[in-house]
């Protein structure tokens, strides 16, 4: 579904990935871990060609771009961009239109689909959020992981291949952070293919297949969830969760 390979992403002269190699097959949860600063979020954006990687290349579902030589063509960002949807940290919603107003936007424009087809499909995913009696609501009448489950609809809108979320609970009050995990778990028990940028341990080693531990720009570790997560092999692996532990 998504391979990665010697993926090399710089800012001005600064390298913050570096030679990036991993892979995630159709229904597999990757979570990726790693210290603040390590290149998640980067990596992330690159995926979804949010930033343009300098090297290496990406290929999601059929579709490969090489970004060794020439910057790649709009054409080619609008291709790889369609087989993913990505979720921040902040919701990231649109203040003056209403939920399902939020929903349809990016398919309404993007796919040109029928308004009324596209309302049909919104209730039938802001109800598997628990989101369907909210459906006319503004964003700033909504708690954080009210948001943040729109904003996981929004995204299952476009029907992608792979949905990216970048820490989606680390701006929620704790009481919150439950009903986002669960729906992301729900679409972990669909078969949903995901990557996952998360701190919270627990759910990761619940719903992961794969787990990737970064620091500083690369890869430490990779392998089975269970074993990077609960048993690592690498010193820097050991001790990041250490530290987690210890909160
Ligand atoms: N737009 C940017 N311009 C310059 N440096 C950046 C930019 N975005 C991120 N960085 C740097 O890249 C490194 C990785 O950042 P990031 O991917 O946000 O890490 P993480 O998500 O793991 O905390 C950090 O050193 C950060 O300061
Ligand atoms: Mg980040």
């Amino acid at each position: 579904m998504i391979t990665v390979s010697k993926l090399n992403k710089k800012f001005d002269q600064t390298t913050v990935l570096e030679s990036i190699d991993f892979s995630v097959n159709k229904g597999e949860v990757v979570c990726l871990v790693g210290p603040s600063g390590s290149g998640k979020t980067t990596l992330l954006r690159c995926l979804n060609l949010l930033e343009i990687p300098n090297g290496g290349t990406i290929t999601i579902g059929d579709k490969t771009v090489n970004f060794d030589q020439a910057p790649p063509s709009k054409k080619e960002i609008a291709q790889l961009r369609r087989y993913s949807g990505m979720v921040f940290q902040g919701f990231h919603l649109f203040p003056h239109k209403t939920v399902i107003e939020n929903i349809i936007e990016a398919p309404l424009v993007v796919k040109k689909a029928n308004r009324k087809t596209l309302i049909d499909k919104g209730k039938s995913l802001l109800e598997k959020v628990g989101m369907l009696e909210h459906i006319a609501k503004y964003p700033d009448a909504l708690s954080g992981g009210q948001q943040q489950r729109v904003a996981i609809a929004r995204a299952l809108m476009m029907e992608p291949e792979v949905m990216l979320f970048d820490e989606p609970t680390s701006a929620l009050d704790p009481q919150l952070v439950k009903e986002v995990l669960r729906v992301i778990e729900s679409l972990a028990k669909e078969g949903q293919t995901m990557v996952i940028v998360t701190h919270e341990m627990n759910f990761a080693r619940r719903v992961a297949d794969k787990a990737l531990f970064m620091d500083d720009g690369i890869i430490v570790e990779d392998g089975p969830a269970k074993e990077v997560l609960s048993q690592p092999e690498k010193e820097r692996t050991k001790q990041f969760l250490q530290l987690l532990d210890d909160d």
